[in-house]
């Protein structure tokens, strides 16, 4: 079969592989190649259990793997025969030298800029699918149109919106398809080839073009609504604790007004993942750099509120289990950052586990999906902690369960049953409110939600 056009995405993670499956799924004419430097990862992709959990994803691959969508280890050959070029490797924050713990990595990327420039013989466009700090696209034209006389190459910047756990449902029915691109002829050339592919499967006025520097800030200006959203109410219930009110109602009222909206108001244990806390860094970082330290210390302080809601929780269990943890049997319900992922990237659980181990207690974890990345994120550590995929079996001997992660699993448990398992007293501290908390007082639990009034037994 002849194809329209070849399209490759370099970087086989969680950008790349499920952009590649969507594209390849709703463009049958395009053929969609997946190539990434990891050969266990690209092996992966091709066998039956995918490197990644996604619901819909498993349907999507099968259906298009082999026919218009192909995951690959040969990068040069992937460069050499494609027309449009997804940069989706992974840019993590630095941990060495100038801006370490704020600033983005960009090795990986610089080393694919360089790759695309060296095996490239024909003009691609190249796209910036990773969120990348503001500017990071004039680096890349910078680098590639390096050689006098050489190949034209256009860089459009095309940020990635989709949240893990939904990410099929979030790019197959985007809110927005944002592209940005150089305000020339040239760009709005590239620019218009990439509008057309999303408009295979996205109506016309979702598909947003801006210039290519808006493009890039507006994504991480996104994740910092967000992920203040969440840091707010995680303060509000902070408050709700100390004085009676109740964080869930308060959010409820405040998401009714119009001009707020309801969604992204549940107060948590903290918010994980790979991007928020990643992201927001990355605006502090630049602000410190332009030269705006007021600006960079207001966008700051939502990251320290996530880790002191953290910090918090585990202050608040060590209060409740009467100020000494060490030798306690306690179960983590979730390590997930959030339900349906396997992801534990940033998860608020590592903290916890981590803290409750320097607390002497023994930590049980139990999650459906996230047992194998839980045990590399705390591999090392001094203690007693064991790997249970079952939950009544995690909770059994327990003194306290802790919900770290919402899986819809968790509220249907029969907690009878767990409670009979475990030692009295035996505590629930809800880092999600995610449980019938006035039922698992009912038998014999006493319950910590988060910002609420807690309902125990003691007098
Ligand atoms: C996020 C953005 O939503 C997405 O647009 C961006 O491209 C990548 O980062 P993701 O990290 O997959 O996506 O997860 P998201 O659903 O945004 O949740 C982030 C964290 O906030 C999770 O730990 C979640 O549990 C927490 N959260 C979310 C809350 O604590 N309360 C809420 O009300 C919502």
């Amino acid at each position: 079969m002849k194809f329209e056009k070849r399209i490759l995405c370099i970087g086989a993670g969680f950008v790349g592989g499920p952009t590649a499956a969507m594209i390849a799924c709703k463009c049958p004419r395009y053929r969609v190649t997946v190539v990434d430097t990891n050969r266990e990862r690209i092996a992966q992709w091709n066998s039956a259990t995918l490197p990644v959990y996604e619901p819909g994803l498993d349907e999507i691959v099968r259906k298009t793997r082999g026919r218009n969508l192909f995951f690959d280890t040969d990068i040069p050959k992937g460069i050499r025969e494609s027309e449009i070029i997804f940069v989706c490797v992974n840019t993590p924050t630095k941990t060495f030298g100038a801006g370490a713990g704020l600033a983005a990595d960009l090795q990986f990327w610089e080393k694919t800029a360089r790759q695309i420039l060296e095996h490239a013989r024909s003009p691609k466009i190249v796209v910036e699918k990773s969120t990348f700090p503001v500017k990071t696209a004039l680096a890349m034209e910078r680098i590639l149109n390096s050689r006098a006389g050489g190949i034209h190459f256009d860089v459009l910047s095309n940020p990635e919106f989709l949240a893990e756990g939904t990410a099929v449902r979030d790019m197959e029915f985007p809110d927005r398809v944002l592209i940005g691109s150089r305000d020339t002829e040239q760009g709005y050339r590239a620019r218009d080839v990439l509008v057309a592919l999303y408009a295979n499967w996205v109506p016309r006025e979702r598909i947003i073009t801006s210039n290519i520097w808006s493009s890039e800030l507006s994504k991480l200006a996104a994740n910092l609504f967000l992920a203040q959203r969440v840091s707010t109410i995680n303060a509000v219930s902070a408050i709700c604790e100390k004085t009676e009110a109740d964080v869930t109602e308060v959010s409820k009222i405040v998401g009714m007004d119009g001009r707020i909206g309801a969604r992204f108001l549940n107060a948590s244990i903290g918010f994980g993942g790979s991007c928020f806390k990643k992201d927001i860094l990355n605006l502090v970082y630049l602000c410190r750099h332009e030269g705006l330290p007021e600006v960079a210390d207001y966008f700051e302080a939502v990251v320290r509120i996530n880790e002191y809601q953290k910090e918090r929780f585990v202050l608040n269990m060590l209060e409740a289990m009467f100020n000494t943890l060490a030798g306690k049997r306690i179960c983590l319900f979730g390590f997930a950052f959030k339900a349906d992922t396997s992801d534990t990237r940033e998860s608020p659980a590592i903290h916890v586990a981590r803290r409750l181990l320097e607390e002497k207690a023994e930590v049980v974890v139990t999650d459906p999906r996230a047992l194998d990345n839980a045990k590399a994120d705390l591999r090392g550590l001094d203690g007693k902690i064991r790997f249970v995929q079952d939950p009544y079996r995690a909770a059994q001997g327990c003194q306290a369960i802790a919900v770290m992660t919402e899986w819809g699993l968790y509220r249907g448990l029969d907690y009878e049953k767990i409670y009979k398992r475990m030692v009295r007293p035996a505590f629930i501290f809800d880092g999600r409110n995610i449980l019938d908390h006035r039922r698992c007082h009912a038998i014999g639990f006493n319950v910590y939600p988060l910002g609420r009034p807690a309902l125990t037994h003691f007098k």
